[in-house]
């Protein structure tokens, strides 16, 4: 999707959370006119991600509604925002990221009401609408998590999945409504499948968060097993760019964003130690459900469609996340 190209309308779901906020303010800086819905779940305090869009919310070429996927008059809020002169715009021009997610995989457990709510039953809703309403791209933000536990490493699109969370199983599901709207109706779908994504505004309940501000705070860390489980971590730019290049790739695929390469929690507290210069205190205690040992992407399909080619470097990106958390901290 070009830079500066007025012509594209843009709704982003789940604006507030670590992902959206950072996808439409790429996109806002760009040009894009971008409309932004959050509901402001309660999986993480609302202040932070109030904060992810503090920015946002000063833009003239952004709208923020606080809404609810299961209950948002999609047609009201985008018709409102899209255009003033609507019969002057190409047809097929709104793109929709579609990110908003009940999230957690080891949370997962025994809540399967609120992941089936915002997972699948919000994502169908906006199909529905979809369907109905021409648009140029509906881009689903799926997981690695759908693949499960497996040896058979890397990770290529074409596996069959078999997740082993209940979260796993929702964006499964959502994947296959899209799947389903995509043939019966054509709705031009596409499904990214992110890894591990950090970076600053990394969720609070996610490894590298965690770790860190346990080291600032001089806490023990939990490894969960005995750390040489392996994530294919992905830097926020990456996945951002991956998003937003997904825009023009054919209708009705899913592509690996990952980052490229694995690495092991305990090669993690090696690279966090090294920045922070000081000794992480560790805590072993027990493999979580739902956790899997390893995920890798294959990411030839991507690099092939997208152009997508990652560039996070783990140091870097770390010490961003290490920068952008002191900072959250001392404010
Ligand atoms: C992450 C996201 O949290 C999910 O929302 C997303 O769907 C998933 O990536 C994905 O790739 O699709 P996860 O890989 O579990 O899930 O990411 P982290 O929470 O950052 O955990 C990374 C690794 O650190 C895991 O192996 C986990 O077992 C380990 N960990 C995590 C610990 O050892 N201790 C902790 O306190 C937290």
């Amino acid at each position: 999707m070009r830079k500066k190209n007025r012509s594209h309308k843009i709704l982003v779901t789940g604006v507030g959370g670590f992902i959206g906020s950072h996808l439409a303010e790429r996109l806002v800086k760009d040009q894009h006119e971008v409309i932004g819905i959050e509901c402001f779940t309660d999986y993480y305090p609302r202040g932070m991600k109030e904060k992810n869009i503090e920015w946002l919310k000063k833009q003239p070429n952004f709208k923020f509604h606080e809404e609810n996927l299961l209950t948002a008059d999609f047609g009201k809020i985008l018709k409102v925002s899209v255009s003033a002169s609507p019969s002057r715009l190409p047809e097929r021009q709104l793109v929709i990221f579609h990110l908003a997610a009940q999230a957690g995989v080891r949370a997962s457990w025994g809540e399967i009401e609120i992941y089936t709510e915002n997972n699948i039953r919000a994502t169908q809703r906006l199909l529905e609408w979809a369907k109905d309403n021409r648009i140029k791209k509906f881009i689903y933000a799926s997981s690695s998590s759908v693949y499960g536990d497996t040896d058979d490493l890397p990770m290529t699109e074409g596996n069959l999945p078999k997740p082993v969370s209940p979260y796993g199983v929702t964006k499964l599901a959502g994947e296959h409504l899209c799947y389903l709207y995509s043939n019966n109706y054509r709705v031009p779908v596409t499904i990214l499948r992110y890894f591990t994504v950090y970076g600053p505004r990394q969720r609070p309940d996610m490894a590298f968060y965690k770790f860190i501000r346990a080291m600032f705070e001089d806490r023990e860390i939990e490894i969960y097993g005995d750390g040489t489980q392996t994530r294919d971590f992905t830097y926020i730019d990456d996945i951002v760019a991956g998003t937003i290049s997904a825009v023009d790739a054919p209708d009705g695929e899913i592509l690996n964003i990952g980052g490229g390469t694995r690495t092991s929690v305990k090669d993690i507290l090696d690279v966090l130690e090294n920045i922070l210069q000081k000794k992480a205190k560790l805590k072993y205690v027990s493999v979580q459900k739902g956790d899997v040992k390893h995920t890798a992407a294959d990411i030839t399909k991507a690099r092939k469609l997208l152009k997508y080619n990652p560039q996070g470097k783990l140091e870097d990106g770390l010490s961003n996340e290490v920068n952008w958390l002191k900072s959250t901290l001392t404010r």
